[in-house]
């Protein structure tokens, strides 16, 4: 069974909720998921999961969430090679159509350059977080599948 990390920072509780559409996903797939608010959570305990998710929202024009900022910093000069990851988050296409959910963009590309195999394509949720729900789950599930 894969051992899992879903680390997540959401500012109103968005990516929050599809966090826990995504564990259920994952979980069916059959994985062992740990889900933690990134304020909970140490970029020196990833070594200890077969993959890492990351659910982030975006903020500004194009920032990360902003309890996401010093765990991306922190992940400077960490090694994840061997580690499957994916990446997903809620944005607002209609308001921030430059930057949307780039975030997800910006985490992917960190877990790469650290040695990390994106196992799926980054998941985007448009507006509302609700209506996704069933698609965050799937999203987990196929993640799970590609473990
Ligand atoms: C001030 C502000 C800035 C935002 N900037 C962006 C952005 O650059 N790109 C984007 O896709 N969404 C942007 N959003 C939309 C949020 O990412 C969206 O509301 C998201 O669901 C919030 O998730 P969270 O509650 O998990 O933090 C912005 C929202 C606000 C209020």
């Amino acid at each position: 069974m894969a051992k899992v990390v879903l680390i997540y920072g959401s500012t109103t509780d968005n990516t929050a909720m599809l966090s826990e559409q995504v564990a259920a996903g994952l979980e069916q797939g059959q994985a062992n998921v740990t889900v933690k608010n990134v304020t909970e959570a140490s970029v020196d305990e990833l070594v200890k999961y077969d993959a890492i998710v990351f659910g982030c929202s975006t903020w500004g024009e194009g920032d990360l969430q902003d309890d996401f900022v010093d765990f991306y910093d922190a992940m400077d000069g960490v090694s994840l090679d061997g580690k499957k990851a994916a990446v997903f988050g809620p944005g607002d296409k209609e308001d921030y159509p430059d930057s949307f959910c780039v975030a997800v963009d910006i985490l992917e590309e960190a877990l790469k350059e650290h040695g990390a195999e994106l196992v799926a394509e980054g998941f985007k949720v448009d507006g509302e977080v609700e209506p996704a729900f069933e698609d965050a789950k799937e999203w987990g599930l196929k993640v799970a599948k590609a473990l």
